[in-house]
């Protein structure tokens, strides 16, 4: 079993520069779909993810070549819509199939998505989206027979009731193989819904309103392939900037933009770190420990990302004061709490709340991974703890973090990773 060996206390320097985002490739590489032809992603990161959605691809029928960081992905001979359910169980992003083989070829058979366990993850909304734009979708134990329904030109709305960033990502695809004009209302405005706008108008599809809680698709014309290079990795970055923080010391991470971070820079500013900001940069500098702050509450963006929530808690256990967490996004994203227990952590939780109160400093333990970024918060805890901790299922880690112990080692990490 593959595990880290990190060795607490040392402070991180340097520069590092941050990965193409998985939340925004993984959309893309589907979006591929929707044109005949070869299109090139660059910044395309090395993740377990990013390869399970290239395995899609190639079922279908691509042709797909993965040289660096770019993927070329030619769609030409698409020839199934079917997408087993061992695949579709390695991650939640496969359900945005559905809407690009629905605007492609105009039916899909797939199953209910993956992904990390942070309780009940639906796709009612998802589905319900389709149906607006005409798909008649059976649902049997699991599985999904879509197909795109009779043309129904003309103007329709779809009314999102939660903002779902994959539910508008879906809409947005499908949209674009509907003949006439598609609104989709209380969408989610994450950038990167914007990064996968900017892809289809490259592809020559006409959306706009993408950042906004109002997105419009005119559908049904033609689109050809395009070459986009994908936006840095906002969460990957605000990982590492948790790690430095907690940890100490002075980094700057490069090709992210600070303005899709706003949320988490106040947070960590707040909490007593120095902060300096630039054109696709952000630099952290700190010493000592860190402070509690005010309620920390997620929320769609531009409010507090989920995605950034377990990795603050992380930096701010082994600090001093206390500080409130409110998970208003997923039901149970609070597994890493356990394990920082296990650090000796104080952190009482009850429901939707966790109330940690910083120790000082936490020290070493063996963990145990749980989620995408609980794992990574367990690593922020553990450079930022006293003495030697280890960490097991990097299975997790490696789905959104390319090369993550390469990356801190290089930041003057003391961590090893063992196959
Ligand atoms: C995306 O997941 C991200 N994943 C998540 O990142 C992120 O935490 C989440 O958005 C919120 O920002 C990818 O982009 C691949 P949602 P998604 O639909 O689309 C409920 C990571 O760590 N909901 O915006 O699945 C849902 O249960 C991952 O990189 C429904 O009720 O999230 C949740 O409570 C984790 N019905 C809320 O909406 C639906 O049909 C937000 O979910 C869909 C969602």
């Amino acid at each position: 079993m593959s595990y880290y060996e990190i060795q607490g206390g040392r402070p991180l320097e340097g520069r590092l520069e941050i990965h193409g985002a998985k939340n925004s490739v993984l959309p893309i590489l589907a979006a591929t779909l929707l044109a005949p032809g070869e299109s090139v992603i660059e910044n395309c990161p090395r993740l377990s993810d990013v390869s399970a959605t290239l395995d899609i691809l190639r079922l279908l029928g691509c042709r797909v070549e993965w040289e660096g960081d770019t993927v070329t992905v030619d769609a030409s001979a698409l020839r199934a819509c079917c997408v087993p359910e061992s695949l579709m169980r390695e991650m939640r992003s496969s359900v945005i199939f559905l809407g690009a083989l629905l605007a492609r070829v105009g039916e899909a058979e797939l199953f209910y998505p993956g992904g990390c366990e942070l309780g009940p993850r639906p796709i009612d909304l998802h589905l319900a989206a389709l149906r607006t734009l005409g798909a008649e979708i059976l649902e049997e134990q699991g599985s999904l027979c879509c197909h795109r329904g009779r043309k129904n030109p003309g103007e329709r709305e779809i009314c999102l009731s939660i903002p779902s960033v994959g539910a508008t990502e879906n809409a947005m695809l499908a949209a674009c193989g509907r003949e006439g004009t598609t609104t989709i209302v209380g969408a989610a405005r994450e950038p990167e819904i914007v990064d996968l706008q900017n892809f289809l108008l490259a592809m020559g599809a006409r959306v706009c309103g993408a950042g906004e809680s109002v997105i419009t698709i005119e559908g049904g014309a033609p689109l050809h392939p395009a070459r986009y290079r994908v936006m840095g990795d906002r969460m990957a970055a605000a990982t590492y900037l948790c790690a430095a923080a907690a940890a100490g010391g002075q980094v700057e991470i490069a090709a992210v933009d600070p303005n899709t971070l706003t949320a988490v820079l106040a947070c960590l500013s707040q909490a007593g770190c120095r902060l300096h900001t630039g054109e696709g940069f952000i630099a952290l500098e700190h010493q000592g420990l860190l402070t509690g702050i005010p309620p920390v509450r997620t929320a769609p963006y531009p409010g507090f990302p989920t995605d950034a929530q377990a990795v603050l808690m992380a930096a701010l256990a082994g600090g001093r004061g206390s500080t409130m967490f409110v998970e208003n996004m997923f039901e149970s994203r609070y597994g890493h709490v356990d394990e920082l227990r296990r650090m000796g952590a104080e952190i009482q939780i009850d429901g939707r709340v966790a109330v940690v109160t910083g120790v000082g400093r936490l020290h070493g333990a063996a963990l145990r991974g749980t989620d995408l970024r609980g794992a990574a918060a367990l690593v922020v805890a553990a450079l930022g703890a006293e003495g030697a901790s280890t960490l097991t299922q990097l299975r997790h880690i490696r789905r959104g973090y390319e090369n993550f112990a390469g990356n801190l080692r290089h930041l003057g990490a003391e961590i090893r990773e063992f196959p």
